[in-house]
């Protein structure tokens, strides 16, 4: 199917187990090209984008099997970094890791070509920057005269995916490399884990301060894939939209802290359990201002969910992205079901409106999300195209939502 069918306006009730989250899961899989030997994870996502991650690695000469629905064994000892797929790297962000993985290994790395939601321009400068002051030579496939260097870099602005391979890259290095402003979000912090486990030495693990002392040969390692607190937020979004009562299991609760205490001044109520988060939302929203940032800020990726929750508020919202200035493009959808929407920049006001079922389309992952959102809490027939965006980052999104009483197909 192309497409989500949902019958909105039921409040959502019940429990919903939560998945390893992709954005920690495809640092990890690119990890394993460092490592000697098997790697099993365990609470593998089963989503689109991890199938392309493993497809690439395979293509590239990894082996891998999946023991079970989660758990995924690698091992890349056959791994080469010539021929890359470029058809298949295109299609998503996290195939830049490739640069750090094999400089890490190889001290060369082949030009990527990558792809991934659509936010405008998505530069690579500060990966470069960080390669060129370990050593590497080259602006689009890279390589070293005499390995890899250790160096002191402070990242100009925060960023996700240089950390990931200044960490992959430095994981090659026996030399110190020391990295600061490096992002905090909780998937870094994962990688950063998993290299301790394949031998790499790490100091500062989970502060925007690290300093690296790679190995040579690093071993293969057990890991479990940590929550994905995007898709635990984004059914919390779900419920705060629909009203009604929603458990999310298998999560850290203190990853979900910034969107947590939105949802509470927003009205609603919360309890917290050692490994669950329960939402309690009687329909009735206040609108809130928001403002997105890098850890341990409002993630940018719980804004179109929030953004969709808010329009079913009594009350004006704003909404401040301040990662990326053009996520937007899924207001335009949110507006064909009723929604009051202004921008003002890089803000977006919205205000109360009566909303109603229309047919729209996903234009990136986490506004598919939003939209699916505003459909389950809207009476009514909708229908959301470009499923397939979703699928990427969700895992089975229409069974986990019945589980919570929702009518989708
Ligand atoms: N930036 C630069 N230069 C760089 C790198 C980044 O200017 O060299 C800018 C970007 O243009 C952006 C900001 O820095 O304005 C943050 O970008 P970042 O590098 O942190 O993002 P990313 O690594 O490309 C990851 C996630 C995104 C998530 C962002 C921010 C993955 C595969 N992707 O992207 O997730 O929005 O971090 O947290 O981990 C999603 O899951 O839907 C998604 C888009």
């Amino acid at each position: 199917m192309t497409e989500y069918k949902i019958y909105g306006g039921t409040p959502l009730v019940g429990s919903v187990p939560i998945s390893g989250a992709k954005n920690g899961a495809l640092p990890l899989l690119f990890a394993s090209i460092l490592a000697e030997g098997d790697c099993v994870f365990y609470n593998m996502p089963d989503i689109g984008d991890i199938r392309l991650g493993v497809e690439i690695l395979t293509r590239m000469g990894a082996c891998a099997d999946w023991r079970d629905a989660h758990t995924l064994r690698i091992n890349t000892d056959g791994f080469t970094p010539d021929a890359v797929p470029v058809a298949l790297t295109g299609q998503m962000r996290a195939s830049s890791y490739l640069l750090g993985a094999c400089l890490g290994r190889f001290g060369t790395a082949p030009a990527p070509c990558t792809g991934g939601c659509d936010f405008g321009n998505r530069p690579l400068d500060c990966h470069y920057e960080v390669f060129h002051a370990m050593g590497a030579e080259g602006d689009g496939s890279l390589y070293t005269r005499q390995g890899l260097h250790g160096c002191r870099y402070v990242f100009p602005r925060v960023s996700v995916g240089a950390t990931v391979n200044a960490l992959l890259a430095a994981a090659g290095t026996e030399a110190a490399t020391d990295l600061a402003g490096c992002a905090t979000e909780p998937h870094v912090v994962d990688l950063e884990r998993f290299l301790c486990c394949i031998g790499v030495e790490i100091e500062g693990i989970g502060t925007s301060h690290l300093t690296v002392r790679g190995k040579k040969k690093r071993k293969g390692a057990s890991y479990v894939v940590a929550p994905d607190d995007i898709e635990a937020g984004t059914y919390l979004c779900a419920v705060a939209a629909t009203g009604g009562r929603v458990r999310v299991c298998d999560v850290t609760p203190g990853a979900l802290s910034p969107l947590l205490a939105v949802l509470r001044r927003a009205g609603c109520e919360v309890e917290q359990s050692i490994d669950s988060v329960t939402l309690l939302c009687d329909g009735k929203l206040r609108g809130v201002e928001i403002e997105t940032a890098p850890a341990p800020g409002f993630p940018t990726d719980l804004h179109p969910p929030l953004a969709a929750a808010l329009c079913f508020a009594g009350g004006v919202s704003i909404l401040r992205e301040r990662v990326w200035q053009q996520r937007f493009r899924y207001v335009g959808e949110l507006s064909k079901m009723g929604a009051c929407t202004q921008m003002r920049g890089d803000t977006l006001v919205i205000s109360p409106a009566q909303m109603h079922a229309a047919e729209v389309t996903a234009t990136d992952l986490r506004g598919g999300a939003a939209l699916v959102i505003a459909a389950l809490a809207t009476e009514g027939r909708s229908v959301v195209g470009q499923r397939k965006l979703l699928e990427r980052g969700y895992e089975n999104l229409p069974h986990k939502l019945r589980l919570l009483g929702a009518n989708i197909v």
